[in-house]
């Protein structure tokens, strides 16, 4: 079986609260398609309160990131507890530390979840690595953005959606895209855009609530998202 990795965006799983009806028709999703998964699961909003908290408490950049990660391994942790009831035995139990963990996981669990690692990067870029260690030729990400624009559709009325791209166009807007000012990020991160070019890993953009989407791009079908190939 195939391995697909996946980027679940922080604020999917995680949008203030635990979203357990939204990761319950996730997993449910999950189970009906015939792959084996490898997910990364995002901070959202936990993330940046964490950061936050550990800022006034005197953190640097590096701290703050170490006390983010924390955040994302909460919430994969909350999508493990879940997706266990409903693939007992499928799962491994617990949130992978490194890739080397994951790796072996992989070899016996039909799910591996993990969250962040070092700081510095995100869980995009955790991703394609994964995907790359366990030689997956899919990747999903998956946020509240439905697809890959020409720039911020909330700001610019006149923002294109792309169907489709190569590597190069998407490495280009999201270098044009990375101002590096706090709170402002591309939809993809550029080190991870970097990363799926040079393995060749086709990536697809749908929104994560959009179940239907995610289960086409899982399987390869065409959807009404963003395909990087
Ligand atoms: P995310 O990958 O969730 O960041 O990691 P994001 O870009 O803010 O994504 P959204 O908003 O969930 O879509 C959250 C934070 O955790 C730290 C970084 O501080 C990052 O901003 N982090 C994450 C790391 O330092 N290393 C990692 O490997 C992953």
């Amino acid at each position: 079986m195939a391995t697909v990795v996946i980027s679940l965006g922080g604020s999917l799983v995680n949008p203030g609260k635990p979203d357990i009806h939204y990761i319950n028709s996730f997993c449910r999703v999950l189970r009906t398609c015939e792959h084996n998964f490898g997910i990364v699961v995002g901070g959202g909003r936990l993330a940046r309160i964490y950061a936050q908290k550990a800022k006034e408490n005197g953190a640097n950049e590096f701290e703050a990131d170490i006390a983010a990660i924390k955040a994302t391994k909460q919430n994969a942790k909350t999508v493990i507890d879940i997706l266990q009831k409903q693939a007992k035995g499928q799962v491994y139990p617990k949130v992978c530390n490194t890739f080397e963990e994951a790796k072996r996981a992989a070899k016996k669990y039909r799910f591996v979840l993990m969250g962040g690692t070092i700081p510095g990067i995100t869980t995009d870029a955790d991703t394609v690595l994964l995907a790359e260690y366990l030689h997956s030729k899919r990747v999903l990400n998956l946020s509240n953005v439905d697809a890959v624009y020409s720039a911020n559709p909330h700001e610019n009325p006149n923002a294109k959606k792309y169907a489709t791209m190569t590597y190069q166009q998407l490495i280009q807007l999201a270098g044009n895209n990375d101002t590096r000012v706090a709170g402002t990020h591309f939809v993809f991160d550029f080190l991870a855009c970097k990363l799926i070019a040079r393995s060749h890993i086709e990536t697809h953009f749908v929104h994560g609530r959009n179940l239907l989407d995610v289960k086409k791009a899982i399987e390869g079908r065409k959807h009404s998202g963003t395909v990087i190939k």
